[in-house]
């Protein structure tokens, strides 16, 4: 079955994790699958909401360290990158549903949704420093903006995780709830809108981003320049092959 699995109903696009095997983790192949499926979202009319979800166990690992190291994403229109500015410009509605972890991408990904629900078990991070590398998807410009300056910095210059509580009480999440609902619920909410009209949904959605959005792309691309360059630099490459190789990464020469 594929990685990335996406069914319509009832005028809702969802787009699941199917890699639990690899803690839905995304290889390049993957952001493709998931490029395309929101570029069709966005274009196709019976399609009113977008729901990304995971399994209640995992949201998504984030990128696929082995294949980031073996082919990493070279021009802006890489599928991580083409993926990104999809849901970046989306249209319509979008809702998360999050449980478990929800690591680099898993969780940057969130602040380009309309709605989040989050299962009490999750736990977001964005380790980008630890790996030797940046923020992506605008975050270094939406966590400090949502966060404030000093939060943002522990969750972006540390990378620690922070859980679900947290998450909420930061207004990245708007309901937690319990980890095998979460789905669910977000399914649910997604059916209210889908029944709401389009061309509302679309303009109020277009009002309240329409301040920043070019800003955001802006920044998605100085950072996307940026975080090529620093897959292939030395602090990078010693932090993927330590997690291959199951160790520690020796930060001491980079
Ligand atoms: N890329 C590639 N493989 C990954 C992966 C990733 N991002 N995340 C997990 N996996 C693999 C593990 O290597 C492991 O493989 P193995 O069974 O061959 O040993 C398998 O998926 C299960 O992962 P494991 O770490 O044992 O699960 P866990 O429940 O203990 O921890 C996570 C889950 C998500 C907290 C942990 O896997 C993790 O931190 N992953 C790396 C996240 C990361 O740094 N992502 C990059 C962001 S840019």
């Amino acid at each position: 079955m594929s990685d990335i699995l996406v069914h319509t109903e009832d005028g809702v696009a969802t787009l699941s994790f199917n890699r639990l095997e690899r803690k839905n983790s995304i290889t390049s192949a993957m952001y493709a699958a998931m490029a395309d499926a929101v570029e069709q979202a966005a274009a196709d009319a019976t399609v009113r909401v977008l729901v990304i979800q995971g399994h209640e166990t995992v949201f998504s690992a984030g990128n696929d360290i082995g294949d980031f190291l073996n082919q990493p994403p070279a021009t802006a229109d890489a599928p991580v990158f083409r993926f990104l500015r999809g849901i970046a410009s989306f249209p319509k509605p979008v809702i998360a549903a999050v449980s478990g972890p929800a690591v680099g991408i898993g969780t940057t990904l969130l602040f380009h949704c309309d709605l989040v629900y989050a299962g009490d078990n999750a736990a977001f991070s964005m380790p980008f420093v630890n790996l030797g590398l940046c923020p992506e998807a605008a975050s270094s410009l939406l966590v400090p903006q949502m966060f404030g300056y000093h939060r943002a910095a522990e969750a972006l210059l540390l990378g620690e995780p922070f859980m679900a509580e947290a998450a909420l009480e930061a207004g990245l999440v708007n309901r937690v709830l319990p980890p095998t609902e979460a789905n669910g619920y977000a399914q649910a909410q997604a059916r209210k809108l889908a029944a709401k009209p389009l061309s509302a949904l679309i303009e109020t959605k277009r009002l309240m981003k329409q301040g920043q959005a070019t800003r955001v792309l802006e920044q998605m691309a100085e950072e996307g320049a940026s975080f090529g360059r620093m897959l292939r630099e030395p602090a990078a490459r010693e932090a993927f092959t330590a997690f291959m190789e199951k160790r520690k990464p020796d930060f001491s020469k980079v």
